[in-house]
């Protein structure tokens, strides 16, 4: 196994700033592995690549850089270990110096205000947008020699979008671009459309379009990668998927569950706005009907508040009816710091998706869907059933890598 690229979009935000931190720091051994899916014994019987053969860059729309980022990070946000930001300085440097502008129209409005004019313009068509994304990736992989280059979207949350029949086809797409409908092609769908269009494996971590469109699916499998999404599921979803089915194979009637979330940081920001919070509402939505089989009334604030930075709080009140019709009430507090919930498992998606395409996987993968809130094609959101999924695969491929020595013996 060579090197392997981790382009990430919205590299400079507090998420992408702790992964690269959080990766650097693993490979020079100034910190431990714990929180990482990939190091259970369960599965890390698969051959993952090391956190030394990664190499990150990525695209950004803001001024702040990642080391500012990861400083302010350290420092306001109590988020990062003291001194471990100095101690990778240079390692931080070398990533910022790899951001390459990223491109605003369609991000939505709460985006638009960040970005900086020096990056893509406005004006530039989606065409040479996309034609320009490509080329970074592409100059990328060139310049560090890479095997692979995984594209991992970490971007601010974009409002949601309708999908039409320009979605549903590639040769529309394509069309929709050269066109250039703006109003119909957002900043993620191009993002997942120059990587795939490249040839790089795509996992999209947050709520917005992304991979969604049957179209860019059509693009992976057609370029045969993997890809992914959407939106990681890190707190107080988590909790949701681990909690709801006590409710149901005990019998319990949920009658509401009522969810109220506040956080700080660039990710508050952004969801403030009420057409960006669509989005996190709509992911966030789905999960406990699906896994009790009933829709209790089952509500989602999200409130911004800004001197939490980049920590969560999420109080959850679930009412249900007991034996003999009594009605009992539980509650949880969720409280987390938000970046250091989410890296370990952007790290996790990208050895495994490197991993599945080394082994020549394509098209959408299933056995990710324990990593998010809205699971590409799966219906289940049920924890452990997801987690089972997850070690089935992993079972598979060491079988097959047994029976392979068994072979060769
Ligand atoms: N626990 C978690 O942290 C968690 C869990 C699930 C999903 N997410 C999602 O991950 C994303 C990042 O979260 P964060 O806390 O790092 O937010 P953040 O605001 O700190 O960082 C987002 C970064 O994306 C950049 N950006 C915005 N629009 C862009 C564009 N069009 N192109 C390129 N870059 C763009 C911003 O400049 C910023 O640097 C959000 O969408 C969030 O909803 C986070």
């Amino acid at each position: 196994m060579g090197t392997i690229g981790v382009w990430l979009i919205g590299a400079q935000g507090s998420l992408a700033s702790t992964v690269v931190v959080g990766a650097r720091a693993i490979a020079r051994g100034l910190a431990g592995r714990g929180a990482l899916v990939t190091e259970l014994a369960e599965v890390a019987k698969l051959p993952l690549a090391e956190f030394d053969r990664l190499v990150f860059g990525g695209w950004d729309v803001a001024p702040t850089g990642l080391l500012a980022r990861a400083r302010t990070m350290t420092h306001d946000d109590r988020a990062l270990p003291p001194g471990l930001v100095d101690a990778l300085a240079d390692d931080l440097r070398e990533v910022e110096a790899r951001v390459r502008p990223g491109v605003v129209e369609g991000g939505g409005p709460a985006t638009r205000a960040l970005a900086r004019s020096a990056f893509v313009g406005r004006r530039t068509s989606l065409a040479a947008a996309a034609e320009r994304l490509g080329n970074d990736l592409d100059t990328f992989r060139r310049t560090h020699g890479l095997d692979t280059v995984v594209v991992v979207n970490l971007a601010s949350t974009e409002p949601p979008i309708a999908l039409g029949p320009e979605h549903q086809r590639l040769d529309r797409l394509r069309q929709a671009i050269q066109q250039n409908r703006t109003s119909r092609v957002t900043a993620s769908m191009l993002y997942a459309y120059a990587a795939l269009e490249r040839g790089c494996p795509y996992v999209n971590f947050t709520p917005s379009v992304g991979i969604a469109p049957p179209a860019l699916q059509e693009l992976g499998v057609k370029h045969h990668v993997p890809f992914y999404g959407s939106d990681g599921k890190t707190g107080e979803t988590l909790m949701k998927t681990v909690l709801a089915p006590l409710f149901r194979y005990r019998n319990l009637e949920v009658l509401s569950w009522e969810g109220f979330n506040i956080l700080g940081g660039g990710d508050g920001r952004v969801l403030a706005d009420p057409r960006h919070k669509r989005s996190k509402v709509r992911s966030k939505g789905g999960v406990i009907a699906s896994t009790l089989g009933y829709a209790p009334h089952a509500g989602v604030a999200i409130e911004y508040v800004p001197s939490l930075g980049n920590w969560k709080t999420a109080w959850d009140y679930i009412h249900f009816r007991g034996f003999l019709g009594t009605k009992m009430t539980a509650q949880f507090i969720w409280e987390g710091c938000d970046s250091i919930l989410a890296a370990p498992l952007v790290l996790d998606l990208v050895r495994l998706t490197e991993f599945a395409q080394r082994k020549g996987e394509a098209g959408p993968m299933p056995h990710l869907a324990c990593f998010f809130k809205d699971p590409l094609g799966v219906s289940v959101h049920a924890f452990t059933e997801q987690v089972k999924m997850l070690l089935d695969y992993v079972e598979r491929h060491a079988r097959a890598a047994r029976n392979g020595a068994k072979r060769r013996r």
